[in-house]
């Protein structure tokens, strides 16, 4: 990333909302039949007040569990949403108010479904892609080749989509958002069912475009080694918020540091004075989960006082992985998020 760039904002998300309707259906036979004359609606809060700015170049991982918000994000960031609140710019456009000027600026890709023609050879979808973008010739062909080579495609551009395997097409579609040369690409969990020589070509070739373009990019995941591999810079959404914005480095580092012990104790929960460097991040029935700090008292000191003075049935130790962090935060709300967002 070129860091004079960084600083300039491309994308600016200001307390964004999304609001969606549904029925709220009746179960059972009767249910069913007085469905037919009333139905409750009930409102789901997609997207729930978010705010964050990017910079030019940056490659930021959004992460967060099915329904978290992030494909009704990425959706209000491309223009096929409208906001029920809030304001979205990219690049300085209104997507959802400027669709068509915005796709100039944006690549996408939903990795569950193709913008390839499902009939065609690849190499026909692209030159459909070069006339809606009125891409000059010269322009496309020195960008064709230059996309053509980085992810592979000479054997694949004339086989019918269809006949594709699902980590060829991606590489297809990958190139196709990519024809009209975008400042922003936004990827909408790009490796999905991919296996490990797929995925691995699909983060070079990111890798590639963000290093040689400076493209800025915006890539929902659910897989961590992705964000590990490829993300500076992580926001973690949780039932439409964000429960975590900042480096991938410092979060690994915060909680790398940290180890959490889990302790189940004979017939009662005792307050553990004598152990305070020890943080109660739960506590139920019998037991705890503590988190401990590496720097400090040495792990054999913390375990003989444990055991001598509480009765401790049971214990373990837990090394939290990234992925393991942010199941933390998902599930412990507040508690968990206050100690990442510090
Ligand atoms: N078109 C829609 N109509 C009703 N509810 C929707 C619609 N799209 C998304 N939702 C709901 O909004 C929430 C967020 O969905 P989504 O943004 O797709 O999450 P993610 O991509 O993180 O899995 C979910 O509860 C989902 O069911
Ligand atoms: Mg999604």
């Amino acid at each position: 990333m070129n860091a004079k760039q960084a600083d300039k904002t491309v994308i600016k998300v200001d307390n964004l909302r999304r609001e969606f309707k549904v029925a709220e259906a009746k179960e059972g036979i009767l249910g069913s039949f007085l469905n037919l004359f009333s139905r409750k609606e009930r409102i789901v809060k997609a997207v729930d007040g978010i705010t964050f700015d990017i910079g030019i170049g940056e490659f930021v991982g959004y992460v967060g569990e099915n329904g978290a918000g992030k494909s009704t994000t990425i959706k209000m960031l491309t223009g096929i949403l409208t906001p029920t609140n809030g304001s979205v710019e990219v690049a300085g456009i209104i997507p959802y108010e400027n669709r068509i000027e915005n796709a100039f600026n944006i690549g996408v890709v939903f990795g569950q479904r193709t913008q390839l023609w499902w009939d065609l050879p690849a190499r026909d979808s692209f030159d459909l892609l070069r006339a809606i973008y009125r891409l000059p010739q010269e322009r496309y062909e020195r960008n064709f080749r230059e996309l053509t080579e980085a992810l592979d495609l000479s054997k694949l551009l004339t086989v019918p989509v269809r006949k594709l395997s699902l980590g060829q097409r991606m590489r297809c579609d990958l190139a196709a958002s990519m024809l009209h040369n975008p400042k922003i690409l936004f990827l909408d969990e790009p490796t999905i069912g991919l296996d490990l020589i797929a995925k691995d070509a699909v983060r070079k070739f990111l890798k590639f475009i963000n290093h040689t373009r400076d493209v800025t990019i915006i890539l929902t995941t659910h897989d961590m080694e992705d964000i590990e591999a490829l993300c500076e810079r992580i926001i973690i959404i949780d039932e439409g918020t964000i429960a975590y914005d900042g480096s991938t480095e410092k979060l690994k580092q915060d909680h790398i540091h940290t180890k959490i012990l889990e302790v189940e104790f004979h017939d009662y929960n005792p307050e553990l004075e004598n152990l305070p460097m020890l943080e109660v991040i739960k506590s139920e029935a019998n037991k705890k989960w503590l988190r401990y700090n590496l720097d400090g008292t040495s792990m054999h000191d913390i375990i003989s006082t444990l055991f001598r003075d509480y009765c401790v049935k049971d214990l373990s130790i837990h090394e939290p992985k990234v992925s393991d962090v942010i199941k933390a935060i998902y599930k412990n709300g507040g508690m968990e998020r206050a100690s990442v967002n510090d």
